[in-house]
């Protein structure tokens, strides 16, 4: 195993009932900014349930955050933090209310354009303190230092990190999740699955208990898909994603082992510069990514067919066929297409990614830092079609 320190500053605050706690977790005096998204907290009630537990705050709102948030919008946001001198920031929604905020928390403190925060040229020194009600599992943004921002006048999706915006507290209540459209409820299932994926899948550093942990969480998910279709009130089911969501990005598997974070580098240019939603670009880049380096990920590869979805081959060339196959029709069984020509995306689409890939300097990706561009365009052709 690695070396390596942890410390995750979230408090989880999980089950029914728990925004009523929020005055609990927020000083009295404080200037809230409470931030959402387009309006499904104003259609499921969590809006109102926020409202009439803050009503002896100082709140300020700033709705319209888009899926794949963006610098333009996010600016706006900075503007009201900065006239009303807001000092606590409330993000109530998904990952991109969550990573939009995070990105508000630290413009205001920025002494350039806000925008080299992500691009690295700047590295925040200052952050506004946030609380975050998490509305839809996926990301796990709710309880980790990262934030993906979209510029889109560029079509540039990028991300930073930083320990000043660990959410000073999450609050998950899985009952929230009932008004998911499937939709979203299955794009945060296998964004969870691919996050724990990228930390998993890579070469054998003998840590069991991050395996473990890992397949732990795959299996679940991989359990609890099929029975929230069936069912999107079965409470234990939302429960068991949610808190399967937040652990698979909270650091915790991470830590001590390898990562390859090829996918969704990937996967960020295809949404920026094709619009595909988050977790189908992963959809589409992870069996392909599975196949490209099957050598270099052989051992875990096997490792996962058995652990996880318990293959009974002895030939390992089959079973490794057979787990990425599985992988693949896990994704279709939830009614996701998984090429990307299924998204009318072709060939001549490739170059234009790559150079977007390059120019973000993505070209040593991979848990060996040896997915070169080359190999990059290997990983998109082979995702081309079946
Ligand atoms: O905007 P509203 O009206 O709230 O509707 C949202 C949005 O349309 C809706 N929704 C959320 N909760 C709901 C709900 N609808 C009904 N009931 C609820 N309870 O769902 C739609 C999608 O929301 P969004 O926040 O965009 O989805 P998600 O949570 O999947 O976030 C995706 C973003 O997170 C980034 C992605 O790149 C993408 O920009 N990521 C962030 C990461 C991080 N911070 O660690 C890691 C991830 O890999 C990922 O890159
Ligand atoms: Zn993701």
């Amino acid at each position: 195993m690695f070396n390596f320190k942890y410390q995750n500053t979230t408090k989880l605050i999980f089950g029914k009932d728990k925004i009523k706690e929020l005055s609990q977790e927020i000083p009295i005096n404080s200037r809230i900014l409470v931030l959402y998204g387009g309006g499904s907290i104003k259609k499921n009630g969590v809006y109102d349930s926020v409202k009439e537990t803050l009503k002896d705050y100082t709140i300020f709102e700033f709705g319209g955050i888009e899926a794949n948030p963006g610098y333009e919008t996010l600016m706006k946001a900075v503007e009201i933090v900065k006239k009303e001198k807001i000092d606590f920031l409330l993000a109530v929604g998904g990952g991109s209310v969550l990573d939009g905020t995070k990105f508000v928390a630290i413009a205001p403190f920025s002494e350039g354009d806000p925008w080299d925060f992500l691009t690295g040229k700047a590295s925040p020194q200052k952050a506004l303190p946030i609380g975050s009600i998490m509305t839809l599992p996926a990301t796990g943004s709710e309880s980790n230092s990262g934030a993906v921002i979209t510029r889109y006048e560029t079509k540039d999706k990028l991300f930073f990190i930083s320990n000043l915006v660990f959410p000073r507290f999450a609050i998950l209540e899985p009952e929230i999740t009932y008004s998911l459209p499937q939709n979203q409820t299955i794009n945060g299932i296998v964004d969870a699955f691919v996050h724990i994926m990228e930390q998993y899948l890579t070469f054998n550093v003998n840590s069991p208990v991050q395996d473990g942990f890992s397949e732990t969480l795959l299996k679940t998910l991989i359990d609890s898909a099929p029975k929230i279709l069936k069912n999107p009130k079965d409470y234990d089911t939302r429960a068991n994603i949610m808190f399967s969501a937040t652990l698979a990005l909270n650091g915790l598997i991470g830590i001590g082992v390898p990562q390859d974070w090829t996918t969704h580098m990937i996967g960020h240019e295809i949404t920026a510069r094709h619009g595909l939603d988050h977790a189908i670009t992963l959809a589409i880049i992870l069996p392909a990514v599975m196949k490209i380096r099957r050598k270099q990920k052989r051992e875990k590869l096997i490792q996962y067919a058995k652990n996880v979805w318990n293959i009974q081959e002895n030939n390992e060339e089959k079973l490794i066929d057979l787990v990425i196959e599985k992988t693949e029709n896990f994704f279709q069984s939830l009614g996701i297409k998984t090429y990307l020509s299924d998204y009318n995306i072709k060939e001549n689409d490739i170059n234009e990614i790559l150079k977007k890939l390059e120019e973000h300097g993505m070209t040593a990706l991979g848990e060996n830092k040896d997915i070169t561009i080359d190999i990059s365009k290997e990983i998109l052709k082979t995702a081309l079609s079946k």
